[in-house]
């Protein structure tokens, strides 16, 4: 184990944060995936990737079950940080429309709960490491076209951390990415969508790998392209 790389995927019982945590698997690293509950997927990946794969319980949104998971992981150096973990409630709603409830739920879980994960586990990435967050295209504020406008200013909250928590470290060695990964078929996503996983993922996990080593934060997509903020 300790000649391995190491990725801990925060969010990875299902969709994109499964195909995360597989992706990393197939390509020889040592992961740790967290769900918050049992993960029929990751048992799967479990009985393919025996040990290479550990599995850790963590609700994002809940600070103490956080904490516990940095406390958990004390001794461990990471190579990459990735929280992909996400909800997108009310997308067709309006701002009047809207359950005050489900948007503060989405703002907590996409914004503030994944930065939270990163200020804990920032040091534990060690000098050449990568913490990246699972944001979007529809987090950009220029290119924003009235396309599921709440979850769009979570993500676009998530972003805007990122630049703040970016401003605090702006001489460190360490790269931080939000990585938009495309339209993608998940629960999320939906049917609809543009994307197989197997059309994102590889390539986000490209892009994560791109970036070792390269100090700065960047919004991009999955080709490596940078976004505007
Ligand atoms: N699919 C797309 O087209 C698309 C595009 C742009 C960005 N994204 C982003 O990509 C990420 C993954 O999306 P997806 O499409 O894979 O969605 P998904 O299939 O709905 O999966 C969401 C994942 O987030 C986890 N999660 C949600 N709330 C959590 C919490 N409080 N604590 C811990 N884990 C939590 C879920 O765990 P449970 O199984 O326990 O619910 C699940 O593993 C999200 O951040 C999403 O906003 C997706």
């Amino acid at each position: 184990m300790s000649n391995k790389s190491t990725a801990l995927i925060v969010g990875a019982s299902r969709g994109l944060g499964l195909a995360l945590a597989e992706e990393y698997c197939i390509r020889g690293w040592q992961v740790i995936a967290t769900s918050r509950g049992s993960s029929q997927g990751l048992e799967k990946l479990q009985g393919s990737f025996g040990a290479s794969l550990e599995v850790e319980q963590v609700d994002i949104v809940d600070l103490d079950s956080a904490k516990g998971l940095r406390q958990r992981l004390d001794a461990r150096e990471l190579d990459v940080l990735f929280v992909n973990a996400g909800i997108c409630k009310a997308n067709e709603l309006n701002a009047l429309q809207v359950e005050e409830k489900d948007y503060l739920d989405m703002l907590l879980t996409n914004a503030l709960s994944p930065m939270r994960l990163i200020e804990l586990f920032y040091d534990r990435l060690n000098a050449k490491g990568v913490a990246a967050v699972m944001s979007s295209e529809l987090g950009s504020i220029t290119d924003a076209k009235g396309f599921w406008e709440l979850y769009s200013s979570s993500k676009a909250a998530l972003n805007m951390l990122m630049k703040h928590f970016h401003s605090r470290h702006v001489d460190d060695t360490r790269a931080l990415l939000a990585i938009a990964p495309g339209w993608v078929r998940t629960d999320m996503g939906t049917d609809n969508a543009l994307l197989d996983i197997s059309e994102s993922i590889p390539l986000v996990v490209d892009v994560v790998a791109r970036n070792a080593g390269v100090p700065g934060l960047r919004f991009t997509d999955r080709h490596g392209n940078e976004l505007p903020w």
